[in-house]
């Protein structure tokens, strides 16, 4: 008995190590070059494990797509009508011929598999690099990120057996490239202790909101009302990455500051995830944190916030976008959030099209189980997430996916487009058709302006935009302020929170995916359409803001009572 097992197992081994004489192997992802700002270091040592994912084809991401739009158009009978995580699950699980396929090409190699999604579309396989290069038939290398000196394994080139290129979107991290996230926004910090001189909740614009703005002035701006939302189980979840801490003790000033008529102990709850933490530390406090936390609570009054904090512990080769997509899928409905606003991003060029394209399907499962994305358009106006030297314009990802909202930035009393408002057309995404007659009237009155340095056949961003300019922050024990797009979607964000908690007061859906609602001839009419500046960059004037859509500052900024009307209430 012994011994016969003993000569199975070895005739196994036999056929394991020669995977190759038995697969015709075909190239899978090829880049030209590393991503900007990264160099070769050489090859990566043939020891060392790499964690890597595998993403096996949905088998009918097509059938979600449909569902998700039925459920978010405001003209369908089934809308507000949002899937059960199993309904998703059902769309986004491989086939059994897909499961089996790959399977027998891991055991045949000797490799197990891990499934670290719900559905079980995407696989985690730890091995050596020796051995993954034997699997994919290239050779991993050392990449240095020049600015940071961070290190990062990755391939221009990998291969699959042909057989399987119907089952297998893409393997990673092979060809995507992350660089390491900023936090965009700089602090600026005020010497004189700033005069609110505005009521909360007054619909009267004070002069002061035209150089720094509080949430008093975003109140007056748009109408949003300051009584207490009323609904515990509406959460508005906020992203926070690389160890940017939202500290409470910054928060408590920031509301004894700016919001002396709600509560100073009003605070934030934490969630985490790939090992997260939130350490106290004042000094530790994150600015980017502190901004989205303090704007979130100090606009949606009396909604629970939930700072969603991701740990370094991510291997998703994605900083842990796709891993706090995942978490949230996974949670029960009633205890997910509503909303959802991330303030970081990518240049879209830095990943891969397949890797885009299954991180943006991430977010079409969320939206279906009722969530609303919001993401910060980028800081760089045309040139991407912030500004850098370009020849063709660079969009931003993940904020140019059709299915979450893209939120750019304005500023003044009488708003215009603020300069570093991130906009454009994707190189990965087609347009999508809740937008594909504004895009057309955009592009004929724009004519041959920028011709050649953008795609004209891409989903256009941002979809809408909200004051960016000047926000009054607590930091670190200081007040002062600072910009970017990271004010604004928070800002919309917390207003999309209070039109939900009203919704589902009144024994309604909330809002879940946007955009289709807001392009509608209802969402449009309840946004203050903004039709002056534009965004530079790569040696040019960018786009100019126009009527109606355009991508700069989208179809506009909100309206608290028209937006209250057009959700029917
Ligand atoms: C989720 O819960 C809300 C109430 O909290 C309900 O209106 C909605 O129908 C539920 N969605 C699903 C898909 O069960
Ligand atoms: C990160 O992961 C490693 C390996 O699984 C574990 O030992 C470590 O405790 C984790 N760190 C955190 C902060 O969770
Ligand atoms: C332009 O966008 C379309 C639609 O997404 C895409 O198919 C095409 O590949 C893009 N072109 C380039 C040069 O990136």
């Amino acid at each position: 008995m012994v011994l016969a097992s003993t000569v199975i197992t070895s005739l196994l081994l036999v056929v394991a190590a020669k995977p190759m004489d038995r697969r015709t192997m075909a190239v899978h992802e090829t880049r030209a070059e590393p991503a900007r700002g990264f160099v070769n270091s050489g090859l990566a040592p043939a020891a060392k494990d790499l964690t890597l994912r595998i993403a096996l084809r949905p088998n009918n991401i097509a059938g979600l797509e449909t569902a998700l739009y039925a459920v978010s158009d405001p003209a369908s009978a089934l809308y507000g009508q949002h899937l059960t995580a199993d309904e998703v699950a059902q769309f986004v699980k491989p086939t059994d011929e897909t499961l089996s396929a790959v399977n027998e090409w891991l055991t045949e190699n000797g490799i197990s598999s891990t499934a670290v999604t719900p559905a079980g579309d995407m696989l985690q396989i730890v091995v050596p690099v020796e051995k993954a290069n034997q699997l994919l038939s290239t050779d991993f290398s050392v990449f240095t990120h020049v600015e940071s000196g961070a290190t990062s394994i990755r391939t221009l080139e990998y291969s699959i057996p042909a057989s399987l290129q119907g089952h297998i979107d893409f393997f990673h991290p092979t060809t995507s490239f992350t660089r390491p996230l900023t936090s965009r926004p700089k602090f600026t910090a005020v010497k004189t202790k700033p005069v609110v001189d505005a009521a909360p909740g007054s619909n009267a614009v004070p002069a002061s909101c035209g150089s720094t703005i509080t949430p008093s002035c975003l109140q007056a701006i748009y109408g949003i009302p300051a009584t207490a939302a009323t609904q515990s189980n509406n959460k508005l979840g906020v992203s926070g990455f690389i160890e940017q801490f939202a500290n409470q003790a910054d928060l408590k000033e920031f509301l004894t500051n700016f919001r002396t008529d709600i509560s100073s102990s009003t605070v934030f709850t934490l969630q985490t995830l790939d090992g997260g933490t939130n350490t106290q530390t004042r000094a530790d406090a994150g600015i980017e944190a502190n901004l989205d936390t303090q704007y979130t609570i100090g606009i949606a009054t009396g909604v629970p916030i939930t700072f969603i904090s991701v740990g370094e512990n991510n291997s998703d080769g994605l900083d842990g976008f796709m891993d706090i997509i995942t978490a949230l899928i996974k949670e029960a409905n009633g205890t997910r959030p509503n909303v959802l606003t991330t303030s970081y991003g990518f240049d879209e060029s830095d990943l891969s099209r397949p890797v885009a394209n299954t991180l943006c399907n991430a977010y079409m499962q969320l939206g279906a189980l009722g969530t609303s994305i919001l993401f910060s358009s980028g800081d760089g106006g045309v040139s991407g997430s912030q500004s850098q030297s370009c020849s063709t314009f660079i969009p931003t990802l993940p904020s140019d996916c059709p299915f979450v909202t893209s939120v750019g930035a304005t500023g003044g009393i009488t708003e215009t487009a603020a300069t570093f408002s991130s906009g454009g057309f994707s190189n990965y995404f087609a347009i999508p058709s809740y937008q594909s007659a504004d895009v057309a009237t955009y592009l004929s009155g724009l004519g041959s302006t920028n011709s050649g340095k953008f795609n004209r056949s891409g989903r256009g961003f941002p979809d809408v935009s909200a004051q960016g300019e000047n926000f009054e922050i607590a930091w670190d024990t200081e007040l002062g302020t600072v910009d970017g797009t990271s004010c604004s979607s928070p800002t919309f964000a917390a207003i999309v929170s209070l039109l939900n908690d009203r919704l589902v007061a009144a024994g309604k859906a909330p809002l879940g995916f946007l955009n289709p609602f807001l392009y509608s001839a209802t969402g449009r009419a309840a946004l203050n359409d903004v039709t002056t500046g534009d965004n530079p960059g790569c040696n040019t004037n960018g786009f100019p803001a126009k009527a109606g859509w355009d991508p700069v500052t989208g179809l506009g900024t909100p309206n608290f009572a028209k937006l209250l009307t057009a959700v029917g209430l």
